[in-house]
């Protein structure tokens, strides 16, 4: 059977993670697109020669024309500047658009038939522009940010607890920045929820710590932002629409009524499958979540509004 194909453009840390644990995850095919002169070409020959010691057969191709992601399956755009210490997510708007409408052309010219998720920051901005100018379906474009930050959720409330963090799951909704709305309410510990194991305290303590987490990475790495967990997110996605796994995530969707919200990217409960979202859940917030949530959501709007 043919092996599917995923293409990530942007090869820098980010991407070339991403490329890394795909390839090494053997599901599919690679293609490492950046306009930087030899350096994708670089990263992916180096990968292509672990892929042995993976036991692995995908195929690594690093590129600087956009001709070599035709017919790809999934597109993963991690192109454009990331933060420097001192800059939000939002700083990035400007120069990041640019990039990422250029980016999308190219993707509806050579794989009109893709699942695309969109990683680039202000992430839920990026989407909106990608959905623009790919006039794809909103099931097929879509962001990563929620599986980041509820896995930051996890990590912390695991170090809290001294216990493994693979038991713990979590939810969490809203714009991918400094609004975003964790919810320890959606959190359990194999099933008990968290609030019956750490106090209010304690809980709003690791809530302001996720809501600073790309921020606490910057400050430690001076010179970018985080990329490891941010590329262990995004594989995460690509696997659930690869195989079809139809794993609930946090995933930033194009809003068409649901939660209230009308033509608007934030994160939500999503199914991931082969087409991409293949629904979007709607649970019931309270009114403190509520509020939360459109607040974040309408500082997506906001950005949105102040380049298109
Ligand atoms: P990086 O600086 O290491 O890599 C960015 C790459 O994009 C560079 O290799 C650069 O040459 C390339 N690039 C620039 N213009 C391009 C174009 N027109 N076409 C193709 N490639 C182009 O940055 P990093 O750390 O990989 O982050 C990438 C983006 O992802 C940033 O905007 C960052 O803020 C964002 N990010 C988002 C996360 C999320 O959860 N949504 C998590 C982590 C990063
Ligand atoms: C992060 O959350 C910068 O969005 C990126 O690490």
């Amino acid at each position: 059977m043919k092996k599917q194909k995923v293409s990530v453009i942007g090869a820098g840390n980010v991407g070339a993670t991403t490329a890394q644990l795909l390839a090494m995850g053997g599901l599919c095919d690679v293609v490492l697109f950046d306009i930087v002169d030899g350096m994708p070409q670089g990263k992916a020959l180096d990968i292509a020669e672990a892929c042995p010691l993976w036991n692995s057969s995908a195929t690594v191709i690093g590129t600087n024309d956009y001709g070599a992601i035709n017919g790809s399956d999934v597109i993963v755009v991690t192109a454009g500047m990331a933060r420097k210490p001192g800059m939000s997510r939002d700083d990035l708007l400007k120069i990041n658009a640019g990039i990422i409408s250029g980016a999308a052309a190219e993707i509806l010219k050579h794989a009109p038939s893709s699942v695309v998720i969109v990683v680039t920051n202000p992430m839920d901005v990026m989407a909106h522009l990608v959905l623009k100018a790919t006039g794809f379906n909103s099931n097929r474009v879509m962001g990563m940010g929620g599986v980041l930050d509820a896995a930051r959720f996890c990590s912390f409330v695991a170090a809290e607890l001294k216990i493994s963090p693979e038991v713990i799951s979590s939810m969490l909704m809203g714009g991918h920045g400094d609004q975003m709305v964790p919810l320890p309410r959606f959190t359990t510990i194999r099933g008990i929820p968290v609030t019956e194991l750490l106090s209010k305290e304690k809980i709003d303590a690791i809530v302001e710590r996720t809501r600073n987490g790309g921020a606490e990475i910057v400050a430690l790495l001076k010179t970018g932002s985080a990329y490891y967990a941010p590329a262990a997110s995004i594989y995460e996605m690509v696997k659930s629409i690869l195989l079809n796994e139809l794993k609930v995530l946090p995933v930033s969707c194009c809003l068409e009524g649901q939660y209230g919200v009308d033509h608007v990217y934030a994160g939500v409960p999503a199914v991931l499958g082969k087409n991409g979202v293949e629904s979007i859940i709607e649970v019931t917030l309270n009114e403190a979540e509520k509020s939360a949530f459109m607040k974040s959501v309408n500082a997506v709007k906001s950005l949105v509004e102040s380049i298109t």
